[in-house]
């Protein structure tokens, strides 16, 4: 036995005995020939003494504290010795260990550890290094406490998702990584084959296809912790290879599977935290949130909420309203309460005078032309344009926005999506600004009443609005213009990220071959690419629906994470890369030429 006991484990019940440790020396002192270690593993940290006092035997003492004067910060070793309460006025009440500390006996190097690139002990924020270089020493990075915590925590989230699941009988099954593409409207990643030259496999964007087929195939409940793969462009909450908590269920309505949902989560909530989540979520129709928050991933915890004050503003002689007015455009209005300025502590508030000339300039780096203001006085709606504003027009604004003295109303003015689009932006960032969300419980928002289909922006191809498998509101596309078909989708959102996605399925073979032709699809690229699909449709499939929840970004944001990477254990960088062990990488030629791959080599070396 290497340990008795972790470096995390002892308490005042060990006093007087014998133990033996074993872990990382994470730091190391010497006052004045008494040698102190930080001795870490992963579930804690405890201080091992040598004190040369307390040896009797000189040639013991001397050899002992030699090596012990050799070891280098990182080395692991194994130290024996005899639990003790510290000095007085040195314990470290922060430190469940930090009362006691072990007096070094005996010990030994078990591995030395090169010169570090990074100190591993816990530092402030601003001390960390680089992103890429705790990447490319990730095996070191993950010895620091907040990192082996997030891993520790998604752990035990996913541990309480697959118990909520098992409780409801859900199957767990694994579906094929080498598969054929299943269209998520991402990009795939391709992998040849050896056997059949020429031909190619794509790693799942989801197991989508898969778990309908498991629903054809009679299994009711299936869930699979699942492993996605999509060549998109980098974002903090994107990576190129991210697990879904995937799931899909027979004989469901979109409701059943809500509230499945909310049981799971409601579940993994008390795990968790101890307490009840509260359920049923709030649900947001597609249109609302656009309109009333300018994202499809609204965020409630706060108000904030947009208004569309065109046709109030349009009787106003402001120029330059009049002139997006003029081109079709829209005005939408937000309130920023006084209260909201004041709890982030200010007079004018935190959006003074210098602050609003701070949002017209972030206004315009958004693309905008810019932001109007209007301050609520004890006279009325005040700022330097609102001569422009004849009386009706500033008293319906109030009415229309509630306005209230010492209220900000911002105005943002463009085309419909840009200026809602900027609105929500806007919310966002005052959010960040006044700290709006400061002290608030996580809040999950069903999206709800979403279309089928939107429109390619510039080549005005009907396109899904999630991806084509999801079943129109009434169970037909026909007789009515496609853009205005609903389909039977709900997206999960988390204090406003969209977290997971689902939806009921087209579980009629004929219904779903209509989607795809709308989706532009001759009947022969159907049947070439989906035949398989629509084939096993044909044979009762059920009707039944199902969702996926992005874990990553779960974890990420019940952690508090600007980004997914803090809670992958090897994610890749901005760039897609893994520094750790360099890939993507070239491959030698003679593997290409097996996969009759090598024209690429080729072409590559002709670039040079
Ligand atoms: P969707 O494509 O919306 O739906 O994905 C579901 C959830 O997966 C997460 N996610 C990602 N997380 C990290 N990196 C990425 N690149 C990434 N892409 C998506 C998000 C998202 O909400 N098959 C459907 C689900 C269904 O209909 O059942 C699907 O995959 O949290």
């Amino acid at each position: 036995m290497m340990r008795t006991h972790t470096c995390g484990e002892l308490r005042a019940d060990q006093l007087g005995q014998e133990v033996q440790l074993a872990g990382w020396i994470r730091f190391s002192r010497d006052h004045g020939g008494v040698l102190f270690f930080d001795l870490a593993d992963t579930y804690g940290t405890t201080q091992a003494v040598f004190d040369p006092e307390a040896m009797s035997r000189k040639d013991v003492r001397e050899s002992l504290e030699r090596m012990l004067k050799s070891f280098g910060r990182e080395s692991v070793i194994s130290v024996a010795g005899v639990v003790r309460n510290r000095v007085p006025g040195t314990e470290d009440p922060r430190n469940p260990t930090g009362q006691l500390e072990v007096l070094i006996e005996d010990a030994c190097l078990l591995n030395s550890s090169r010169s570090l690139p990074f100190e591993v002990a816990d530092q402030k924020g601003s001390l960390l290094p680089s992103e890429d270089l705790r990447l490319k020493y990730r095996f070191l990075d993950l010895r620091r406490t907040q990192m082996a915590n997030n891993l520790r925590f998604r752990h035990r989230v996913v541990a309480a998702l697959r118990r909520a699941l098992d409780d409801r009988d859900f199957v767990e099954v694994e579906t094929p990584m080498l598969c054929r593409q299943t269209p998520e409207g991402a990009r795939d990643f391709i992998v040849p084959s050896r056997i059949a030259p020429g031909t190619f496999y794509a790693l799942p964007q989801s197991p989508q296809l898969y778990k309908q087929m498991l629903m054809v195939g009679g299994m009711d409940r299936y869930y699979q912790v699942a492993r996605c793969f999509r060549d998109e462009d980098s974002r903090s909450d994107r990576q190129p290879e991210f697990t879904q908590l995937d799931l899909e269920m027979s004989f469901v309505d979109d409701r059943d599977v809500q509230t499945v949902v909310e049981g799971v989560l409601s579940s993994m909530w008390r795990s968790i935290y101890g307490r009840e989540l509260k359920a049923p979520f709030p649900r947001v129709t597609f249109h609302e949130a656009m309109h009333s928050y300018g994202t499809d991933a609204p965020d409630i915890r706060y108000g904030l909420r947009l208004h569309d004050v065109t046709d109030i503003v349009k009787n106003a002689r402001y120029e330059i309203f009049q002139r997006i007015l003029g081109k079709g455009g829209r005005v939408v209005c937000m309130n920023v309460q006084a209260d909201l300025m004041n709890g982030a502590g200010g007079e004018e508030g935190a959006v003074g005078r210098n602050e609003v000339d701070r949002l017209i300039e972030w206004a315009k780096a958004q693309g905008m032309g810019g932001l109007t203001w209007m301050r609520m006085t004890a006279d009325g709606l005040q700022s330097n344009i609102v001569k422009y504003f004849p009386t009706e027009v500033t008293a319906a604004l109030q009415t229309e926005m509630g306005a209230r003295e010492g209220d900000l109303l911002l105005f943002l003015a463009g085309s419909e999506i840009a200026a809602l689009k900027a609105g929500g932006e806007l919310r966002r960032k005052l959010a960040r600004d006044l700290r709006l969300t400061e002290g608030k419980d996580h809040q999950f928002v069903w999206l709800v009443g979403c279309p089928l289909f939107q429109k390619d922006s510039e080549s005005g191809q009907l396109e899904p609005f999630h991806h084509p498998f999801v079943c129109p509101e009434k169970g037909e596309v026909e007789g009515e213009d496609p853009i205005c078909v609903g389909g039977l989708s709900y997206d999960l959102v988390l204090d406003g990220s969209e977290i997971g996605s689902g939806s009921v399925r087209c579980h009629d073979p004929e219904v779903q071959r209509k989607v795809f032709r709308l989706l532009g699809m001759s009947d022969e690229k159907i049947d070439n690419d989906f035949g398989f699909f629509l084939d096993a449709l044909g044979y009762g499939a059920p009707p039944h629906g199902g969702i996926a929840l992005g874990l990553d970004r779960l974890t990420a944001i019940l952690l508090g994470c600007d980004t997914i990477r803090e809670v992958i254990a090897f994610p890749k960088n901005k760039k897609f890369q893994s520094l750790m062990d360099g890939c993507p990488a070239k491959v030698e030629e003679g593997k290409l030429s097996e996969l009759q791959l090598l024209c690429l080599a080729g072409d590559e070396e002709d670039g040079d």
